[in-house]
């Protein structure tokens, strides 16, 4: 028997604590994108999320927490730059990796002994959290493999049934997921892109080193530091081609080589070259925060359709865009042509 699956507004955030300190699952809103939550501490629950996303076993949860006090309840031997980065980026977009307590159940943490710990910015969010009074275990709530939601709407469409509520809190603001940087090691590392920059967390910590698995694809046998990033991700449908290069040159590409019905991903600027393709747009070349905001949205669009290819113009990859460009490439399998050269 499938369930019903309710959507919550800001008055019943109460209901949704209530369903979260039962063991049930709750789909939360985040300022990046939306979460299927259970209580971190209760392993029958945090069990009942990996089964709802079909999410494989050795896949890591993160912890959602209340503010940077709670950073003890859950994380020993935590540096200095755990406190700093908190500091200048919490309740924000940033997923510290830091030394787990045993608190921190096995299934949490696929048996490591480190655990990835955030505090969201979202409001709704963190009065859930608050008002429940425990760490919320969460990934984000697409089924495994496919684009993350940054709507409850978009949830809804992958966990009808399987849950018994999701709490609306509108769009999300950033759109893409929580940087993560790994403090366990002697060199901060960047193991995932996101909604704090590279440029600004070097600004914090000096040296960040940046992880191989985002750059390029890693084959199955490798062991990444984030066990996340060795599944196909983000990826819709239809394959992705991702296209390189300057603006201009990238569109010339796309119009060379898409058909009619084909998908494209492009600047605002550039929609009407493609009149006979289906076209989402991320907003207009220079508005970084934008393509975030859009990304998810854009790849999951065509699942809708017939489009049997999408094609994509690629975005700057300073500031979010690392983290846009990145999602892009994972969700073409790495399939990326560079126009320029
Ligand atoms: O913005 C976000 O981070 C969203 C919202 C809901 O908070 N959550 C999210 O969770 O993106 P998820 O599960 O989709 O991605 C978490 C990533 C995975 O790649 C996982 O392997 C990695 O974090 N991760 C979690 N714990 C880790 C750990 N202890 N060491 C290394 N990587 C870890
Ligand atoms: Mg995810």
């Amino acid at each position: 028997m499938t369930m019903q699956t309710k959507l919550l507004d800001a008055k019943e955030i109460e209901e949704a604590a209530t369903l979260l300190c039962s063991g049930q699952l709750v789909g939360i809103p985040t300022e990046t994108v939306y979460g299927l939550a259970a209580d971190a501490l209760n392993p029958q629950a945090v069990e009942a999320i990996f089964r709802a996303k079909g999410r494989p076993q050795d896949n890591p949860l993160i912890l959602h927490i209340a503010d940077t006090t709670w950073l003890e309840r859950y994380c020993a031997e935590i540096p200095q730059a755990a406190y700093r980065l908190a500091e200048a980026f919490w309740p924000g977009p940033l997923t510290m990796i830091l030394k787990r307590k045993a608190v921190v159940p096995n299934v949490v943490t696929a048996n490591l002994e480190t655990v990835g710990i955030r505090c969201p910015a979202h409001s709704l969010c963190r009065q859930l959290i608050a008002s429940a009074d425990i760490a919320l275990a969460a990934p984000s709530g697409n089924i495994s493999g496919k684009p993350s939601p940054t709507t409850a709407e978009a949830m809804l469409g992958d966990m009808y049934g399987k849950i018994p509520a999701i709490l609306n809190g509108g769009s999300c603001h950033v759109g893409v997921e929580s940087t993560i940087v790994d403090l366990t090691g002697e060199t901060p590392q960047l193991l995932r892109p996101g909604g704090i920059s590279l440029e600004q967390l070097r600004e914090i910590l000096g040296e960040v080193a940046v992880d191989d698995a985002i750059i390029k694809p890693i084959d199955a046998a490798a062991k990444p530091r984030a066990p996340g990033m060795k599944y196909r991700h983000y990826a819709p449908e239809a394959p992705v081609i991702v296209v390189g290069g300057t603006p201009e040159k990238a569109a010339a590409y796309i119009m060379e080589q898409a058909v009619a019905g084909d998908g494209v991903i492009c600047f605002e600027e550039f929609c009407t070259q493609f009149p006979k393709q289906l076209v989402r747009s991320l907003g207009s070349y220079a508005d970084q925060a934008e393509h975030g905001r859009r990304i998810f949205e854009a790849l999951r669009y065509f699942d809708d359709t017939s489009a049997q290819k999408i094609y994509a113009q690629c975005p700057p990859a300073d500031g979010i865009g690392m983290a846009v460009a990145n999602r892009l490439k994972k969700a073409a399998g790495f399939h990326v042509i560079e126009v320029d050269s």
